[in-house]
């Protein structure tokens, strides 16, 4: 195991009706800028929780930020903060709210202009506003980590940034009851995928490691077909929604390798195609297992061993089969693992590569996943 600081100071309020409990985190002094996306609030209530909870409070709405949130949108929302001074940003939604949000905190105190911030990529140690979240889609673990993915549709760009930890995070799993089955689909994969950027590295870094992401992954195949078979499946809903914080708030990887790749790659399959997030992942990771099954074929056995319950006597077959294994769980949830199902081919592939090429990348917890990696890794899921 390595060195390591671990420090998470977001403050979890979890379960039914907890939207109520917002007025007691936030001051009556403050000046409220809150964030939404593009109406799902409106029609399961959360909306009408968040208002009755700041009755008495001063705040002002913004509206429209879209998913895989747009720097153009953050914009507007910044000047509106800047110009009716606020001093809190309260983010009502899913992950791009919260991403979305996190950039508006760092942006309204900032004097320059908002994309700046993206690409410093660092902003930690920065001024920004105080952030609370309430969060409706379990999936990428925002409403507890310090991350944010920006997109630019004009450059056709995605990039991620760091800046603080939410003050605090409320998740009620009864907002979670109106998502449509794609993004709960969507939801699993990345918080399934989450764990595997942080475990399918090289095995005996950590036991405790280790065995916390097995029991997440293991969790997320269980509860899979129940929460999409049923979504108002109160506990099922519960379980997935805490998993989905748990695999990306550093629980996870203290001490250990980090890979990282495949979302890299999936960030620029969204850049241009416009896919939604989890399921870029579910098209790339598969892809990944495979280039890289000799580094991370020792891992890789563990992991099917362990979550799936796949053992045999020939390596490479047993290496096969798990991966086979892996994307046969994606589809289960209804999802696509080629890129030409998706409208995607030789073309994006040589964009891609051409990025990476320039940019010089070196993803995956060996640096080794380069430009020239990345075209083998896209030509295996075509
Ligand atoms: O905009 P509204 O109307 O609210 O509708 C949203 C949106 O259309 C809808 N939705 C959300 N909650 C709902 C609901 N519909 C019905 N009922 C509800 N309760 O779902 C759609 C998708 O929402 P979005 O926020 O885009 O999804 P998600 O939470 O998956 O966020 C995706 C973004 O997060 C980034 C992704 O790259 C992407 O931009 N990520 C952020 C990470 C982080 N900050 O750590 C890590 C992740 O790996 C990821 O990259
Ligand atoms: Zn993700």
């Amino acid at each position: 195991m390595t060195n390591f600081v671990f420090q998470n100071p977001t403050k979890l309020i979890f379960g039914k009706n907890s939207i109520s409990s917002l007025s007691g985190e936030i001051s009556k002094e403050n000046r409220i800028l809150i964030t939404f996306g593009g109406g799902s609030v409106k029609n399961n209530g959360v909306y009408e929780q968040v208002i009755n909870s700041l009755k008495g409070y001063t705040f002002f709405e913004f509206w429209g930020i879209e998913a895989n949130p747009d720097i153009e949108t953050l914009r507007k929302a910044i000047i509106l903060g800047k110009e009716k001074n606020c001093d809190f940003v309260l983010a009502v939604g899913g992950g791009s709210v919260i991403d979305g949000s996190k950039l508006i905190a760092a942006g309204i105190p900032y004097e320059g202009d908002a994309w700046e911030i993206v690409k410093k990529r660092d902003f930690t140690k920065e001024k920004v506003l105080p952030l609370g979240t309430v969060l409706t889609l379990p999936a990428t673990g925002s409403e507890m980590n310090a991350g944010a993915v920006i997109s630019n549709r004009i450059a056709k760009e995605k990039f991620a940034f760091y800046s603080r930890y939410p003050q605090f995070s409320i998740l009620d799993p009864l907002t979670t009851f109106t998502l449509p089955k794609f993004q709960i689909a969507c939801g699993l994969a990345d918080t399934f995928i989450h764990v595997m950027e942080q475990y399918l590295t090289t095995p005996g870094q950590s036991p405790l490691m280790d065995r916390w992401s097995e029991g997440i992954l293991q969790t997320i195949v269980e509860i899979s077909p129940k929460v999409l078979s049923n979504p108002e499946d109160y506990d099922s809903m519960a379980t997935f929604m805490l998993s989905a914080t748990m695999a990306l708030n550093g629980f996870v990887s203290m001490g250990v390798s980090q890979d990282w790749a495949t979302h890299m790659i999936g960030h620029e399959l969204t850049a241009l195609h416009g896919l939604t997030h989890g399921h870029t992942l579910t098209i790339l990771l598969p892809g990944t297992m495979w280039v890289m099954r000799k580094e991370k074929g020792d891992k890789i056995l563990q992991y099917g061993q362990r979550v799936w319950g796949i053992s045999g006597t020939d390596r490479e077959l047993t290496i096969s089969k798990i991966i086979e294994k892996t994307e046969e769980f994606f589809r289960s949830l209804g999802l696509k693992t080629r890129l030409s199902e998706n409208g995607a081919g030789e073309e994006t592939i040589n964009e891609i590569v051409r990025r990476f090429e320039q940019r010089d990348v070196h993803f995956g917890e060996n640096r080794s996943v380069n430009a020239a990696v990345t075209r083998q890794i896209l030509e295996r899921v075509i």
